[in-house]
């Protein structure tokens, strides 16, 4: 046998599927490094793969169900593929635990997002023994050394699974991990635990290995970034600070040569500081968009949730960050039919959709979930209604979003090309500073380029530019 032939016989296959949040997106890419030092590559045919790897979320409703209908198309796959291994990973496994295995009996591996890096581990585990191999638990548990670097790939997230690499000019950084705020419709607490964060340095030095990659773009994670660090404050592991360590964090990695720029989410507002709205002023690297989700635009529901912020508050930041940079965008999640949310309220939060032009927003029908506050809520709001205020909702932000798009038009924007078109020749798409999908035709290679370019039309969902 040839060394060639060898290396192909040794190379094994793995299939990923990621859904939910960029905190799914990232642990993907995490995982997927070190499959990849374990000499497996990435496939986008489950037939052919040696690991499905199921990477999932459980932030709203028939999460188990959509993960067990998903293992039921697979062990039809399997009869043709009988090599295959599945891992199930991700809050599903998380909040679900052993029980999942009882439920469907084709799970060779089920692991925690707080367990990530025990993957290989398992795989062998499960290579000895025959059996499911599991590891549940929380971040908190697994000390200083828990943190895998992310692999070689990166996806763009969604509600629908996704697949695959686009783009490695853009790249994904956990700075922590889990939750400490417990809004009431909120499982994030349950599944990925309460807040722990990196330390600055081992994220510095993980965004320079990735700009020396080639990176231009970094995204800073955590589902509550702009509360990183508050935790290494309290274990004294950082000292106090004025201007908190997240900005001091955002500072240092948007002073790296060679990186364009810089972004972070999600942002919590409660935790959204004026010293965070004052650097975008100083530090032209910062991407001029924020993901700023309210939930709702009335401050009955916003206490009922738990949020922290009023309405007014909220404005406060948005004001903060327009002060600085008038075209700075941002977009928004938003919760229909919270429990008792009446008519009125659902009317304030169209209002503050109105008012604030948000250039795309998440909208989701409020969905109960076991364990939070306000699943023992009374008065949970009929599902049509739901329905009809999710349409209501999305009619004016479709608006909103074409509108603001149109606005563009005749506008020179600074684009950052990440991926070239799979179906047509000399396509190219990037992202405007304000984050907008900008289709460019260019003769010339233009991945990880910033250019010029002038915008000329546009849709709903893309901006289209010409080369300058
Ligand atoms: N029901 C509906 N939407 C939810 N989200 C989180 N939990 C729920 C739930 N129980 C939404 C919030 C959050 C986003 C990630 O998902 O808007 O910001
Ligand atoms: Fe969930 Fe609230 Fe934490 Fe966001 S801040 S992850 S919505 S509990």
């Amino acid at each position: 046998m040839s060394v060639h032939e060898e290396q192909v016989k040794s190379t094994k296959k793995v299939f990923v599927e990621t859904w939910g949040c960029q905190m799914n997106v990232a642990d993907s890419e995490s995982m997927l490094g070190m499959l990849k030092a374990r000499a497996y590559e990435t496939t986008d045919k489950a037939e052919e793969a040696d690991l499905v790897l199921l990477n999932t979320c459980h932030i709203r409703e028939k999460a188990t169900h959509k993960v067990l209908s998903r293992l039921g198309t697979l062990r039809q796959v399997a009869e043709k593929n009988p090599k295959m291994k599945i891992a199930v990973t991700g809050c599903v496994a998380q909040a679900e635990g052993e029980k999942l295995l009882t439920k469907a009996d084709n799970i060779d591996i089920l692991v925690g997002p707080g367990k990530i890096h025990d993957l290989t581990k398992l795989i062998d585990q499960h290579a000895e023994t025959g059996r499911p191999a599991t590891a549940l638990g929380f971040a908190k548990d697994r000390g200083a050394e828990g943190h895998i670097e992310p692999g070689p790939l990166n996806q763009p997230a969604g509600e629908k699974p996704t697949l695959s690499g686009k783009s490695e000019i853009s790249r994904y950084v956990n700075i922590a991990q889990g939750c400490d705020n417990f809004c009431t419709f909120c499982v994030v607490p349950f599944t990925r635990g309460r807040e722990v964060s990196r330390s600055p340095q081992e994220i510095l030095n993980e965004c320079q290995r990735l700009v020396a990659e080639g990176a231009r773009e970094i995204t800073l994670l955590g589902q509550n970034v702009n509360s990183y660090g508050l935790d290494l404050v309290r274990d004294h592991k950082l000292p106090e600070t004025s201007e908190g360590p997240f900005v001091k964090l955002l500072r240092s990695v948007a002073e790296l040569p060679e990186l364009d720029r810089l972004r972070f989410t999600t942002s919590n507002p409660h935790d959204f500081t004026k010293p965070i709205a004052d650097l975008f002023r100083t530090h032209r690297r910062l991407g001029r968009y924020i993901h700023l989700p309210v939930q709702a635009g009335n401050d009955e529901v916003l206490e009922r949730m738990k949020r922290k912020v009023t309405v007014a508050e909220y404005w406060e930041r948005i004001h903060w960050l327009r002060d600085v940079d008038p075209e700075i965008a941002l977009s928004t999640d938003l919760i229909v039919g919270f429990p008792g949310e009446t008519d009125e309220q659902f009317e304030d939060t169209l209002k503050l959709v109105e008012a604030v032009r948000y250039s795309f927003i998440y909208a989701f029908k409020y969905s109960p979930r076991k364990g939070t506050a306000a699943a023992r809520f009374r008065e949970q709001v009929p599902e049509e209604v739901k329905s009809k205020r999710l349409a209501a909702l999305n009619a004016i932000q479709d608006r909103i979003t074409l509108e603001t798009n149109q606005a563009e038009i005749g506008r020179v924007r600074e684009v950052l090309c990440h991926y070239q078109s799979k179906k047509e020749a000399g396509v190219y798409y990037g992202r405007t500073e304000q984050f907008r999908l900008v289709r460019i035709a260019s003769p010339v290679d233009l991945i990880g380029r910033l250019v010029q370019a002038e915008i000329t039309d546009c849709n709903k969902t893309a901006l289209v530019g010409r080369l300058l």
